[in-house]
């Protein structure tokens, strides 16, 4: 039986605040999460509400991280390459990566390159198996300290999109996906539910006017909302935060 994990909904004035709230919250999860266990594994996510919270976290909270105890990884990347406008770890290099003293050793990039995608989500879920991988080391959470992640209008997160059939994966930590034509690029790598769920946390940044019939289905009826959308199928082992602006909160 499911055991009820913690859902908190936190509104803010605007993204500002939001990325603020969230920079907080994510220093003081990584400082006692390294003190305790000597290191924090975050996914990072992808899209463009994160860009407010990367600048914060390579400026203002900076000094306060442990960075060389970091490691960071990846909910999902488009297929292109690094220098793409829409590669996710792309926008983190310019916003966080390239500000921060994190080894490159602890930066776990979906290697894209590799052809096909398919090979590619196997390569990564042999980096994850090996780092979170069996026999799960004393103490540690089974997969990511915390996982950062998005929505779209549709209700999709990382790049789990509704209808996918990889919503259904029970054995395969990554997989290589096609967006719906309507979402360019159209290929992509991206975690699937059971690595997720196996995170202690995950925090979804929510911002905008255009999100807030998504949200309001999503936090309005999460049982209904779990049959459909990707991002109310989310459930970590310990807790859920909806950092949401006042934008996109539900009435
Ligand atoms: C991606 C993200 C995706 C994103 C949402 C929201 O690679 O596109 O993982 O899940 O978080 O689409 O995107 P915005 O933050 O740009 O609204």
């Amino acid at each position: 039986m499911d055991i009820a994990v913690s859902r908190k909904v936190l509104v803010y004035s605007d993204q500002e605040s939001l990325s603020r709230a969230v920079a907080e919250s994510l220093t003081t999860l990584a400082l006692a999460t390294i003190d305790e266990r000597g290191r924090f594994a975050l996914a990072l996510s992808g899209g463009s509400t994160p860009c407010i919270l990367y600048q914060l976290l390579a400026g203002e909270y900076r000094d306060q991280i442990p960075w060389p105890e970091v490691h960071l990884f990846w909910g999902d990347e488009r297929c292109v390459p690094p220098e793409h406008r829409d590669s996710n770890f792309g926008m983190a290099r310019q916003t966080l990566i390239a500000k921060v003293p994190v080894p490159p050793e602890n930066i776990h990039r979906i290697p894209v390159e590799i052809k096909p995608y398919e090979r590619a989500a196997k390569a990564y879920e042999q980096v994850l198996r090996e780092f979170f991988g069996p026999p799960v080391t004393e103490g540690l959470a089974p997969s990511f300290d915390l996982v950062l992640l998005g929505v779209g209008e549709d209700g999709h997160t990382a790049s789990l999109f509704s209808g996918s059939p990889v919503l259904q994966e029970q054995e395969r930590w990554v997989a290589a996906v096609q967006a719906p034509p309507t979402v360019s690029p159209a290929w992509r790598v991206t975690l699937t539910l059971p690595i997720i769920n196996r995170a202690a946390r995950a925090f979804f940044l929510i911002s905008g006017e255009e999100k807030r019939a998504v949200v309001t289905s999503i936090l309005g009826d999460h049982e209904a909302a779990s049959q459909h959308y990707p991002a109310a199928m989310v459930r970590p082992k310990t807790e859920v935060i909806w950092f949401l602006d006042q934008a996109a909160a539900a009435k």
